[in-house]
């Protein structure tokens, strides 16, 4: 479980940079193009089609924007199974997320005017509300892969993540051989500062960044150093150690926002789908 997490953690960045490269430039912004013209089309559409007595699902614009939304709610879903096969060219990931996005964004005008706004307290709003939630998840994704990778990096001050790691082990190894000469109470406060494993944290502590129960912020502040050299030279290294770990920590921060969003926008996109199969069900069970 530990050395999970700390592989994790050392993964290699630059990979996660590339992925997201431009991905909303892609091709001059192609999909920005044709999302707009998808949106204008059928924006002019809503308001030059006489539909009786007005807007609504049931009519045959309405059923028309439904099923187009539909299926570009499936096909948006299918971005988690593509994403897992790496090609290049013409489909590649680059191109396939810069669609997601872009057409994914146009969903507010096709799903929101294929309900003509008579949204109310019931199924056919939630797949509505769901709907809402995953593209407003997706805006803040992109936010914070425009934003985040910097942040990063500025963090990492050229150090990779291996060799914060490493960093943190010397200072581990020095700690444990200064703290031998010390008195029981003592060594059990530094002993409990080591035993620590730095990557077992839960996911409130990684989005905060807040460690309460961080036993080496503890041991930084019971350990009198009665200002022999011994005590100083332990004082001095759980001070290392403590920046070492705020460094590790804001790093894991920071990867925790980014990836944040997907647990709201997976979870909320499995719901949506779940929510528009009852909403097309009852619709036609009521037809
Ligand atoms: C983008 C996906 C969709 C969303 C977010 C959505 C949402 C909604 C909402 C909120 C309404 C208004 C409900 C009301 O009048 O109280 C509605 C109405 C309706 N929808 Fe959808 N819908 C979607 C896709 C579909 C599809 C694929 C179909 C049909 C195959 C469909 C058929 C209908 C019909 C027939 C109505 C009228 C129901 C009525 O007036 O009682 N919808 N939809
Ligand atoms: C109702 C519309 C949408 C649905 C159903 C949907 C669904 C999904 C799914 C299933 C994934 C795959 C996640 C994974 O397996 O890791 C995904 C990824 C993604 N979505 Fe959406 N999405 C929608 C709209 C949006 C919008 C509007 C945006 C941005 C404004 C967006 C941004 C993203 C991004 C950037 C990824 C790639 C994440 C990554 O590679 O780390 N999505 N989406």
């Amino acid at each position: 479980m530990a050395s999970t997490s700390k592989r994790d953690f050392a993964l290699d960045e630059q990979r996660r940079d590339a992925d997201h490269e431009s991905f909303l430039a892609h091709r001059r912004m192609r999909w920005l193009k044709i999302a707009l013209g998808i949106s204008v089309i059928v924006l002019l559409a809503y308001f030059l089609i006489d539909v009786e007595p007005r807007h609504n699902g049931g009519s045959w614009f309405g059923y028309t924007l439904g099923t187009i939304g539909l299926l570009l709610i499936v096909w948006l879903s299918l971005l988690g199974i593509r994403k897992r096969k790496m090609t290049e060219g013409r489909w590649s990931l680059k191109a396939w997320t810069s669609a997601h996005v872009y057409l994914g964004l146009a969903l507010v005008v096709i799903g929101t005017l294929h309900t003509g706004f008579q949204l109310g307290w019931n199924v056919h709003t939630l797949a509505w509300a769901l709907m809402m939630l995953v593209i407003v998840s997706g805006i803040y994704g992109i936010s914070v892969y425009a934003t985040l990778p910097e942040r990063l990096s500025t963090n990492r001050r050229e150090m990779t993540r291996g060799q914060m790691v490493e960093a943190l082990e010397a200072i581990d190894r020095q700690l444990d051989n200064a703290a031998q000469p010390l008195d029981r109470d003592d060594a059990d406060l530094i002993i409990a500062a080591l035993e620590q494993d730095a990557f077992r944290a839960g996911m409130t502590a990684r989005l905060t960044g807040r460690y309460p129960g961080c036993k080496t912020r503890r041991a930084q502040s019971a350990f009198a150093s009665d200002g022999s050299e011994e005590h100083e030279r332990v004082n001095a290294l759980l001070g290392r150690r403590k920046a070492q770990l705020d460094q590790i920590r804001r790093q894991m921060r920071l990867r925790a926002l980014l990836e944040v969003w997907l647990y709201i926008h997976i979870p909320a996109t499995i719901a949506l789908i779940a929510a528009l199969i009852a909403h097309v069900v009852s619709v036609f069970y009521y037809w």
